[in-house]
């Protein structure tokens, strides 16, 4: 079973010319990519988030601003991380609960493993951590 983590892209370019990051299956995205969507003009003092997914891997990106996630784990243990330039990726898999808080321009994009689907959502805490009990 994998964790969370971050994954630097490289940044091709330089400050002359800008820059271009890209992420791709098999090379550095550890799935494959069936949805694409982003959220933003999110209120600073809004938390979103507030579930996790039974089978979806998902790997976000602050295109634009700062984005804090929590991540709890099915055993309860909480690790936070920030996302705070366009080219770090964080890789969440399967079955870990988030609260996300952007920075007023923050623009969040994120790679999805499966189409949208509703069922696939746990929108209850204390059914997400007591059924790994
Ligand atoms: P949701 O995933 O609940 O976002 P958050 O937990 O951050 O509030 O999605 C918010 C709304 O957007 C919800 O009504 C479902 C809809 N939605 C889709 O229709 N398709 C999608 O791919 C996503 C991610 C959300």
């Amino acid at each position: 079973e994998s964790k969370p983590h971050i994954i630097d892209l490289k940044s091709i370019g330089s400050p002359d010319l800008g820059y271009i990051s890209v992420a791709q299956y098999q090379d550095n995205m550890p799935f494959e990519i069936k949805r694409v969507y982003w959220t933003y003009y999110t209120p600073n003092q809004v938390t979103r988030g507030h579930h996790a997914h039974k089978e979806l891997h998902q790997c976000i990106f602050a295109v634009s601003g700062k984005i804090e996630f929590e991540l709890i784990n099915q055993q309860g243990k909480k690790t936070i991380f920030i996302l705070d330039s366009p080219e770090k990726g964080l890789y969440i898999p399967p079955l870990h609960w988030r609260t996300i808080n952007f920075s007023h321009s923050a623009v969040l994009l994120c790679l999805a493993s499966e189409v949208y689907l509703k069922e696939d959502y746990i929108r209850d805490f204390d059914s997400f951590i007591n059924n790994s009990k």
